[in-house]
């Protein structure tokens, strides 16, 4: 770093470079929970359409920075947006999460779009550009996707499951007809976090939220394997790329997920073993994370103990402050306060 660059706390932990007060940002931090995203959102004609308008995608990835002070913002876009760059209708309504039309069957998944038409993510990358124009210079910029796996198991259903059985079966009955839709989203994925990178990402993170669901060989095949060439194939044109895996539920398997994939830093949830992720983990890249999101809404004594939970056992390496998940709509912003001021107020 030079003298005249500021300080970039988040970098320098993705980096391999352990900060004495850790830096922070949240899952989802633009989102209901904020007055000042309701409004926004109820300008937009939908959640698509808030998406894909750069000058309000911009705005409402600004908002909790301007509230909280984070150390890093998401760019506020979806998962999903892959699938409708392939072609395939999506559709968000409202209190009821996303719908696609289901690609359950070979002969469907045989007619599946094999490259995606990224003139309709350029709103994504504009967005981008807006906000790396306003942020500060100290503050880092996420792109994202979602991982191959969890982009499919919406694909397939055409909707959320408790368990994403429709995915898991269809993987099952019709590997290669399964695999057809993984590579294509392995592809996409590529061409999609290098658009972002280049349009001022500073790290991009991939969402394997449902990772948890699979059997150890599966998780090899459909969430290690697809993530390792995306980082192989996003580093091969942008060497050097700081990349976060987020595999939800991992569990024991994250160690072999870390040594396969070649990721910086990992996003762990709150169910992690501190002294197994201290030992096999953070010894080799950073985490990222890992308060229950319910603590979060809880608030009072049992946010203070699930905060310094997360700061005794992790911040003694490289530590990136976070939410095991996604924050919920009905948070509170003054718990959201109050786990910023005791993240702040640590020194180790
Ligand atoms: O973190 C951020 O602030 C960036 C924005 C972001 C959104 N979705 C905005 C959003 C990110 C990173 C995502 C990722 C995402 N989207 C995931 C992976 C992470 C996770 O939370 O598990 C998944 C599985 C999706 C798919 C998706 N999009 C679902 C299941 C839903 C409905 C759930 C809900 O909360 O309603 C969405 C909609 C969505 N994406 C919302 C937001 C703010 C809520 C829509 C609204 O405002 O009406």
């Amino acid at each position: 770093m030079t003298e005249n660059s500021p300080a970039r706390p988040f970098l320098e932990v993705l980096s391999g470079c352990r900060q004495p007060s850790p830096p922070l940002w949240m899952m989802r931090q633009a989102g209901r929970y904020l007055p000042e995203y309701r409004e926004v959102r109820a300008r937009a004609d939908g959640f698509l359409d808030l998406c894909f308008t750069p000058e309000l995608a911009a705005e409402v990835t600004l908002q909790p920075i301007r509230r909280f002070s984070f150390d890093a913002a998401i760019i506020f876009s979806d998962i999903l947006v892959i699938p409708y760059a392939l072609g395939r209708a999506v559709r968000f309504e409202a209190g009821e999460g996303p719908r696609l039309d289901p690609l359950d069957t070979p002969a469907k998944i045989e007619g599946l779009n094999t490259v995606a038409d990224f003139a309709t993510l350029e709103p994504v990358y504009e967005a981008l550009r807006l906000v790396r124009a306003e942020l500060a210079g100290e503050i880092a910029l996420i792109g994202f996707c979602g991982a191959p796996w969890t982009v499919a198991t919406y694909m397939v259903a055409g909707h959320g499951t408790p368990d994403q059985a429709p995915a898991r079966m269809l993987a099952y009955r019709h590997p290669e007809a399964f695999a057809k839709i993984i590579d294509v989203l392995v592809e996409s994925s590529i061409h999609h976090l290098l658009g972002q990178l280049q349009a001022g990402a500073d790290a991009v993170q991939l969402f394997d939220t449902w990772a948890g669901v699979l059997s150890p060989r599966e998780f090899t095949r459909w969430s290690v394997e697809p993530t390792r060439r995306i980082v192989e194939g996003v580093r091969a044109k942008a060497p050097g790329a700081k990349i976060i895996g987020f595999p939800r539920g991992a569990g024991a398997l994250l160690s072999d997920y870390v040594d396969a994939t070649g990721v910086d830093a990992v996003s762990i949830d709150w169910t992690a073993a501190p002294s197994l992720i201290r030992d096999e983990i953070q010894s080799k890249v950073a985490v990222q994370g890992n308060l229950d999101p319910l603590a979060l809404i809880a608030g009072g004594n049992a946010l203070d103990q699930a905060v310094d939970d997360v700061l005794s056992s992790y911040a003694s390496g490289r530590l990136i402050f976070n939410l095991g998940h996604g924050i919920q709509p009905e948070t509170p912003i003054a718990h959201v306060e109050q786990m910023v001021r005791r993240v702040r107020d640590f020194r180790g």
